[in-house]
């Protein structure tokens, strides 16, 4: 009955008509709780389902696959083989774009990396890409590419934390044995549907950077505003990591804080290198989709709104439920935009919001462009001055030059919004990675060249310099 209350609900809302009985329906499912033994131990998405239908139906249907100008997803097709059995796949950015290759030559992304798309495929996608083929990869990357808190718990015997510490350090076929589930309910709610962060490297990340801001032992769940949890629970994933030491800690570099120049100052204290560039021995950094970070500079976040607002958005105007069907805003703009910005300007169609969004990420994709010609410039003249055997000492300049260039156009080349997300911050960092990159074939000219930044000496070979102890 009450099924079927909510499945009228859900037409109604399709069809644009108010759904009054929404509320009443949503109440009385939460009384039901006692028939449906949802406990802070059920990971499977479907119990919760028989709980809340909407938000389970909802929730599936990141499946879906559609396209925007820059973003969304693409379904592409592939046969299956015995090492791979999907039969649909994103598009591959390294092949729409050789200079990736060239920037991660010598890395795993070099051989695979793909556009993101829906939820529903994180774990398969992350089991078979090439990368896992590429390098061994660690019980880690696990932290956010599935329902995760419970085996935590259970490999932790009761302690989340111990159990992170064991699970990152296994091989990850092991790890991947004791998950089932994309990310579920249970990994951004607890039973009662309080929203909470289950990931430890936020909780430990969240702390290193409150302390830069001068707050000591700051503690996510019990601390941050409902509005902060809204951005918090997609920040336990969407951010920049790596994975410390021989224990594969996830961590996110935060203890100087979120901005690019205080992430690469992180990595240059600790001389952590992700790869060694295969054809100019730069030691290197990887960004990977620092969406929380990039967020957190914009105009949306100084005025309070967060991912939520826009990705998970009430279902319509008239209902508060939140979309489950985490997406692109840009097939869901009335619903995500146009509540907030009718307020101010109530003529502004859906069609004009998406040309401003559109008109961001083409001057962003330009700006992109010039800054990766200029980083592919520096590369290809690194390299020949390596290959004509000038010596290591005479490019310790260019080589530092690359890995600054590198990790600042990776830095939004790897966020997701293609510059929506904070479109001055930005366009700040492509054009300081734009100087670097020339800096660095000045470099490669003429040795009296003296760059405008401090130079940081890293050996060519990985294994010359023991690294200091990491920031904490
Ligand atoms: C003001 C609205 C807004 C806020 C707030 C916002 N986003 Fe976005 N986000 C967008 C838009 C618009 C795009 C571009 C979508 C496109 O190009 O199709 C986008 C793109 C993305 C993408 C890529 C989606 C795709 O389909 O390619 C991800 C992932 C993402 N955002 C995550 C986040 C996270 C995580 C946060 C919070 C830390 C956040 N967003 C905050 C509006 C927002
Ligand atoms: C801190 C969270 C986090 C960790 C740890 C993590 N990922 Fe991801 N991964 C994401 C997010 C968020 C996306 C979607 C955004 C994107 O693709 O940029 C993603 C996307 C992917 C994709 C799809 C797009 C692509 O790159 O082809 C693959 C495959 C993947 N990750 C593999 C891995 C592997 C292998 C590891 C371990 C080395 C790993 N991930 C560790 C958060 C994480
Ligand atoms: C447990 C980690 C995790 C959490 C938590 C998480 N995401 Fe994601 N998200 C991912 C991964 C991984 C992918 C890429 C999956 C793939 O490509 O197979 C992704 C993909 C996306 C996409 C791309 C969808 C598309 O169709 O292209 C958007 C948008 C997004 N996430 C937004 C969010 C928002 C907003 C939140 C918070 C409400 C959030 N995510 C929470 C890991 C996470
Ligand atoms: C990636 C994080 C994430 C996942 C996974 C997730 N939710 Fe939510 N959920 C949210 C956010 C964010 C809100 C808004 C909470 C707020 O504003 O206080 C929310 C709110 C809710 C609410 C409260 C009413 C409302 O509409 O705001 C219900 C019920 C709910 N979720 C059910 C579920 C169920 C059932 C699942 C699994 C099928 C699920 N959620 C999975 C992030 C998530
Ligand atoms: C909860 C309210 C809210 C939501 C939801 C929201 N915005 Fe905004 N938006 C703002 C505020 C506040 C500003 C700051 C400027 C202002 O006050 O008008 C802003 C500014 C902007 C700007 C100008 C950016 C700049 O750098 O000057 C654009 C473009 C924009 N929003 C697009 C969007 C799009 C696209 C979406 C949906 C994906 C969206 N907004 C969702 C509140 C919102």
């Amino acid at each position: 009955m009450q099924h079927d209350l909510m499945r009228t609900c859900v037409l109604a809302v399709t069809a644009g008509v108010l759904c009054s009985v929404f509320g009443m329906t949503f109440a009385g499912l939460r009384d039901a709780a006692s028939q449906v033994p949802i406990t802070d131990d059920v990971d499977d998405p479907a119990v919760w389902g028989q709980l809340y239908p909407l938000y389970y139906e909802l929730y599936k249907k990141s499946v879906d696959m559609q396209r925007t100008k820059h973003g969304g997803s693409e379904a592409v097709p592939r046969t299956p083989t015995g090492t791979d059995p999907r039969t649909m796949v994103s598009r591959s950015k390294v092949e729409e774009d050789v200079g990736l290759r060239t920037m991660w030559q010598g890395y795993p992304f070099a051989v695979d990396f793909r556009e993101e798309r829906g939820h529903a495929y994180m774990l398969e996608d992350q089991t078979f890409t090439m990368r896992q083929q590429a390098a061994p990869q660690p019980g880690a990357c696990l932290n956010c590419h599935a329902s995760i808190y419970v085996a935590f718990k259970k490999a932790g015997e009761g302690n989340i934390m111990r159990g992170f510490e064991k699970i990152n350090q296994m091989p990850f076929a092991e790890a991947r044995k004791l998950v089932q589930h994309p990310v579920a309910c249970i990994d951004c709610h607890d039973a009662n549907l309080t929203l909470r962060v289950t990931r430890p490297a936020f909780i430990e990340g969240m702390r290193a950077y409150k302390a830069s801001q001068g707050i000591q032992n700051y503690d996510v769940n019990s601390q941050a505003t409902r509005q902060e949890m809204r951005a918090f629970v997609c920040g336990q994933c969407h951010v920049e990591y790596y994975f410390q030491g021989a224990e594969k800690r996830l961590v996110f570099p935060w203890s100087k804080g979120l901005k690019v120049e205080e992430i690469q100052a992180y990595y240059d204290e600790i001389r952590f290198r992700d790869w060694t560039h295969k054809d100019t021995g730069a030691a290197t950094l990887k960004a990977q989709h620092p969406e929380f970070e990039l967020w957190s500079q914009g105009i949306h976040a100084r005025a309070g709104v967060t991912c939520a607002d826009c990705h998970m958005p009430k279902i319509s105007q008239n209902l508060t439920a939140s979309d489950h069907w985490v997406r692109s805003p840009l097939h869901n703009v009335e619903n995500a935009c146009l509540g907030c910005h009718q307020q101010r300007e109530p003529n502004l169609t859906a069609q004009e919001m998406k040309g401003r969004v559109e008109q961001i990420q083409d001057r962003h994709w330009n700006l992109r462009q010039h800054a990766m010609t200029a980083l592919l410039a520096l590369i290809a003249d690194l390299k020949q001055a390596k290959d004509a055997g000038r010596s290591d000492a005479e490019l310790v300049a260019a080589r530092y030059l690359q890995r600054r260039a590198q990790f600042y156009l990776d830095f939004v080349e790897a966020e997701n919004s293609t510059g929506f997300h904070a479109p001055q911050e930005a366009a700040r960092i492509l054009a300081e990675s734009l100087n670097y990159a020339r800096q660095g074939q000045l470099a490669v000219r003429d040795p009296s060249f003296r760059p405008t930044i401090d130079i940081f000496d890293f050996p060519p070979s990985p294994t010359a310099a023991p690294a200091p102890t990491p920031p904490r």
